[in-house]
């Protein structure tokens, strides 16, 4: 299922939608422009996770899941990332709904639009389940792995859609045609078995390129 906000004024665009979808890891769509820079968009794996209903979510700013143990030098990486319009990723405390922490692995992207400008922030959040950096650091090194397989156009690719252009901006940047954009982007999805560009995002970030 895929939830879109109808209580704040502007609805997400319709490909923000596809952002994150169909992927199986909880994620958020922000609307910076907007303000406070409230949730416009939450997928199905976030409302389990965190046991919140989308009509909770949508139209509030993301800081619902800080609580009174989350790290304030961890929320101070987030907002800088935010600030300067620059993936970040953290391991920070947070809290379901009914109250249980949870050691959160946040990804926090900025996306630009046709015209350069920020328009979106992607957020996806995994669930740690020990304490500790053993879960992530695999995903680190899994994720680094899977890089390898690409080509070096493919990860040229995966490089700019992981600093937030869209494929007509990427097309722009390598001096290609947007369908061949479109054609990189898809086997290199296929390559590194993602399903959404949230999901891609979040493997460029967690790999650190
Ligand atoms: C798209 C997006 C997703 C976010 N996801 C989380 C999250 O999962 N956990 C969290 O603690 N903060 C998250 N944040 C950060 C908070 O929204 C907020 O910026 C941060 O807690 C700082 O709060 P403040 O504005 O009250 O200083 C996210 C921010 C954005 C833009």
């Amino acid at each position: 299922m895929f939830l879109v906000g109808s209580k704040i004024d502007i609805d997400p665009e319709p490909w923000v939608a596809e952002l994150i979808k169909a992927s199986p890891i909880a994620g958020v769509v922000s609307n910076p422009r907007l303000d406070d820079n409230p949730i416009v968009a939450c997928n199905q794996a976030f409302c389990d996770l965190t046991g919140y209903g989308e009509d909770e979510v949508v139209g509030r700013n993301c800081r619902f899941l800080a609580g009174p143990a989350s790290e304030p030098w961890l929320t101070e990486s987030i907002r800088e990332g935010v600030r300067e319009k620059k993936p970040v990723l953290v391991e920070i405390l947070n809290y379901k709904k009914d109250g249980t922490p949870f050691r959160n692995a946040v990804m926090v992207a900025p996306i630009f639009g046709d015209d350069e400008e920020l328009t979106y922030f992607i957020g996806s959040q995994i669930e740690l389940t020990e304490d500790s950096a053993g879960p992530s650091l695999n995903r680190r090194v899994r994720a680094s792995l899977k890089i390898r397989d690409l080509s070096p156009r493919q990860l040229e690719v995966l490089q700019l859609v992981a600093g937030g252009l869209r494929n007509k901006q990427i097309a722009w940047e390598l001096g290609l045609s947007e369908k061949t954009v479109k054609m990189h982007r898809g086997i290199a999805m296929e390559k590194l078995g993602v399903q959404t560009s949230a999901d891609m995002i979040r493997l460029a970030v967690e790999a650190g390129i």
